[in-house]
């Protein structure tokens, strides 16, 4: 059986680069896949630090912006993470699976960490092993994700498959990745080797899913570019990280190759292909700030749709989490 889960954080608004890498791939998977799970993973955000109100505030908007986006909660599960226990309850045996020598070559961590290792804390440092039982804790078979999370599906591999060992029994599925389209590693628009970021601390560097028509103009207006034309060809575009990426970004949002995108708009000057940028950016990520802001104003539909997300999640969650306590050995009444 085929089951995708998939998730986002709710740390701050979401950018070009959750939505081309993430969320956009899993509308379209939603027809192809019977069973898709899709979480806001709170638990998950406080592995920093959040601001309870802005923890909340920004769980609705994530919540919301799913839908508007396209995901159907109704066919689709939908939910927090937090309302299900199963998440931090397969976690903790995961710690206990997982070696400290696999979580120590994470370069997320390490990125996130910086200098500092001794001050994060402790869940910033097990957080795969909870990203590990998210997917596992509904035994999901494929994972859509943007490129930078393909390490920590490697770990949920490594995880999954040491379990099954580790009691003789082939509880776990071995999950596949899904990273697919031109948005897989959406860039900053004020510097092409960097990804796209939402604790970047420039505003300017990502365009979110609440900024208007004005602010995403004056943004792509502002993005870093070179000081030659576009090249002709894709080719052309080797060593020139900031056109790759605004190519890259106009690809996926049009819905075609690059090397399509080149064929028209290979030698035009910066400043013309921004405008066409702009006006397709606004044509797509405009009536969906619209419908967030709709959902977003019956607060209390919006949370009475989580509940309902969150109980057939643990519907699923909740016999899987028996197989495993079984498997390990603890006593059940
Ligand atoms: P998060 O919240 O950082 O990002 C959510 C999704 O957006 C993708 N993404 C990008 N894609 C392309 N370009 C970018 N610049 C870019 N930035 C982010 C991410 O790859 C991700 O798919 N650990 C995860 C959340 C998570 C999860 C899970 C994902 C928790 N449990 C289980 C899948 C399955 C994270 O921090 O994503």
């Amino acid at each position: 059986m085929k089951r995708i889960f998939s998730g986002v954080q709710p740390t701050g608004n979401l950018h070009l680069g959750n939505y081309l890498g993430a969320i956009r791939n899993w509308v379209r998977l939603q027809d192809d896949y019977e069973d898709c799970i899709f979480c806001v993973v709170d638990l998950h955000a406080i592995t920093v630090w959040q601001d309870p109100a802005a923890l909340t505030k920004a769980t609705r908007e994530v919540a919301a912006a799913f839908i508007a986006a396209g995901i159907n909660p109704e066919k689709a599960v939908l939910f927090n993470q937090s309302q299900v226990p199963a998440h931090a309850q397969l976690a903790w045996v995961f710690n206990c699976v997982a070696r400290m020598g696999w979580l120590n070559r994470m370069t997320q961590f390490k990125e996130k960490a910086g200098k500092n290792r001794e001050n994060v804390s402790v869940g910033l440092y097990a957080y795969p092993n909870l990203m590990a039982a998210d997917i596992l804790a509904y035994k999901a078979t494929h994972v859509p994700v943007g490129e930078d999370q393909k390490q920590h599906l490697e770990l949920t591999r490594d995880i999954a498959i040491k379990f099954n060992n580790d009691f003789g029994k082939e509880v776990f599925p071995i999950t596949e990745p899904l990273i697919f389209g031109e948005g897989t590693r959406v860039m900053s628009l004020r510097d092409g080797t960097k990804k796209m970021s939402k604790s970047d601390p420039s505003d300017y560097s990502r365009i979110t899913l609440v900024d208007d028509a004005d602010a995403i103009a004056q943004k792509i207006r502002k993005a870093k570019t070179d000081p030659e034309p576009l090249p002709e060809t894709v080719e052309g575009l080797e060593g020139r990280p900031e056109a790759a990426n605004l190519i890259n970004i106009y690809a996926a949002l049009s819905d075609r190759t690059r090397a399509e995108v080149m064929g028209e708009m290979g030698g035009k000057a910066f400043s013309e292909f921004k405008t066409l940028l702009t006006d397709l950016a606004v044509s797509v990520l405009a009536p969906m700030t619209t419908r967030m802001n709709e959902l977003l104003a019956d607060q209390a539909e919006l949370d009475a749709i989580l509940r309902r997300g969150a109980e057939r999640a643990n519907e699923i969650a909740s016999p899987i989490l028996d197989e495993v306590y079984d498997a390990v050995g603890f006593l059940r009444p």
